[in-house]
């Protein structure tokens, strides 16, 4: 992927998953990880399967303003700059219908790592994304059970994973935000939704490979600036990498 070679792309929750798919398929690019030694795991399966460009582990817990603000450094000393920002960590939970004695906790849960570790995450890469000579791209790793739109109109179906799909509904509208926000006019943001994958966020359930799932992201990461319109939602269908907007 040489028209992306030069780019620092840095992926948060790429351990495992669609954010280590995205790896694989950019293959070349700053990974982030809670945890260092599952990010060397992560890097020696890439390699196990032939992947021999550069992959740099960052450790990031997006939850912790400290660890962020140590991945940002990371990034600045051997980078000076950031090109693309994949916000991809992520979690679900799905409380009891009977006792709710946990259920603060657990929206509290899904809404930190959902919501406002991806704003804390944006606000602290912002200035490293200026930096960007390329103009820098934030890419969100929403789900289509954040349009507002597909659950009313009944087009997807209820959902048990109600926080969750409620995270991302909020996450939508965080992105849009920030794109009207006049210091961010030279960084873009897009939303994407990976369809429903095979991982452990929901128990191995989902019906697509994590790579056909990270195309969204890898179109949008080779994709020029301006192809897409600023601050859109996006999937894709099959194994086809065009993307197709997602309602709000
Ligand atoms: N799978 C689907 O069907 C589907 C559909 C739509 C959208 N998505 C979205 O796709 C993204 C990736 O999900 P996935 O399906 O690949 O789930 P996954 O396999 O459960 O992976 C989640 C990733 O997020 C990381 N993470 C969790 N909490 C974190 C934290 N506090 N700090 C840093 N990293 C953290 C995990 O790291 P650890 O291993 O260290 O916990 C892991 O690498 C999520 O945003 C999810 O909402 C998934």
């Amino acid at each position: 992927m040489s028209s992306i070679a030069p780019r620092v792309i840095l992926v948060t929750g790429a351990n495992r998953g669609i954010g280590l798919a995205i790896i694989q398929a950019l293959a070349s690019h700053p990974q982030t990880t809670k945890d260092m030694k599952k990010g060397e795991e992560a890097i020696q399966e890439l390699r196990s399967k032939g992947i021999t460009s550069v992959v740099q582990p960052v450790t990031i817990d997006v939850t912790s303003d400290m660890s962020i603000r140590n991945a940002v450094n990371v990034v600045q000393e051997q980078h000076g700059q950031l090109d693309v920002l994949v916000n991809n960590a992520g979690y679900a939970v799905i409380p009891s219908a009977s006792d709710f004695s946990d259920w603060r906790g657990l929206y509290a849960a899904v809404y930190d790592i959902n919501v406002t570790s991806v704003a804390l995450t944006m606000a602290h890469f912002l200035p490293l994304l200026r930096q960007s000579p390329h103009g820098g791209r934030v890419i969100n790793v929403s789900s289509a059970r954040g349009s507002t739109t597909l659950s009313s109109s009944g087009l997807l179906p209820s959902t048990v994973a109600i926080p969750y799909s409620v995270s991302k509904a909020a996450l939508n509208l965080l992105t849009v935000e920030m794109s009207r926000d006049a210091a961010n006019k030279d960084v873009e943001f897009q939303l994407v939704s990976p369809g429903h994958c095979k991982t452990a966020l929901n128990n191995y359930r989902g019906v697509r490979d994590p790579l056909e799932g990270a195309n969204v992201v890898v179109g949008l990461v080779t994709a020029e600036k301006a192809q897409y319109k600023n601050a859109g939602f996006s999937e894709t269908k099959g194994a086809s990498m065009d993307l197709v907007e997602i309602p709000w």
